[in-house]
């Protein structure tokens, strides 16, 4: 587990609040990222908008967080600020984290994500097959359900 720095929590959060709209609910707050990461499960990487590591003081343009558990990693958030989206740093943040867990020794990927989220056109790129479903999972702020659809990715 990487030790969240209270610099690195403000820029993750400022992407979080930047990047999901309030409508479907799916953002998290600050105080249930930093219980991830407490878990020691969890990890988390910030984008610089060039598409680097962050440098101190550096503003973020996306991130991953992620749980790895018995050989398997899943992709809990993955959000890029609005100004920087399609010049490949979402792809670019699945990447890393395809190539982290691949230096784990571990043999899948796993995300789940509202159907019908743009973002499945990404990760049907980089190769994620949907493996199942969860009818009704989401509730929108509006009280509509949507399901939940499962991706995975052998590595
Ligand atoms: C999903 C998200 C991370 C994509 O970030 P991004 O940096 O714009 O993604 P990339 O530039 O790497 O996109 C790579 C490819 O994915 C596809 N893609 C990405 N966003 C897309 C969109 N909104 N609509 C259609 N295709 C899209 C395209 O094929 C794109 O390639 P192209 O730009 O050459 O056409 C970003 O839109 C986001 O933060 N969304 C809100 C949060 C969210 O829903 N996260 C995912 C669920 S947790």
């Amino acid at each position: 587990m990487k030790a969240a720095g209270q610099d690195d929590m403000t820029r993750l959060m400022a992407v979080m609040t930047a990047a999901f709209e309030p409508t479907w609910g799916e953002a998290w707050t600050r105080r249930q990222v930093e219980d991830s990461l407490l878990t020691g499960y969890c990890d988390y990487f910030l984008v610089s908008p060039e598409g680097k590591p962050v440098a101190s003081g550096e503003q973020a343009a996306g991130f991953t967080l992620s749980r790895s558990v018995a050989g398997e990693t899943e992709l809990l958030l993955l959000a890029v600020d609005p100004q920087f989206r399609r010049r490949g740093l979402g792809a670019l943040l699945v990447e890393n984290l395809l190539h982290c867990a691949r230096a784990k020794g571990e043999s899948r990927i796993f995300l789940e994500m509202r159907r019908g989220n743009p973002a499945e056109r990404l990760y049907r790129k980089i190769g994620f097959q949907p493996v199942g479903e969860r009818p009704n999972y989401y509730r929108t702020t509006s009280g509509e359900r949507i399901d939940a659809v499962t991706f995975a990715l052998s590595i």
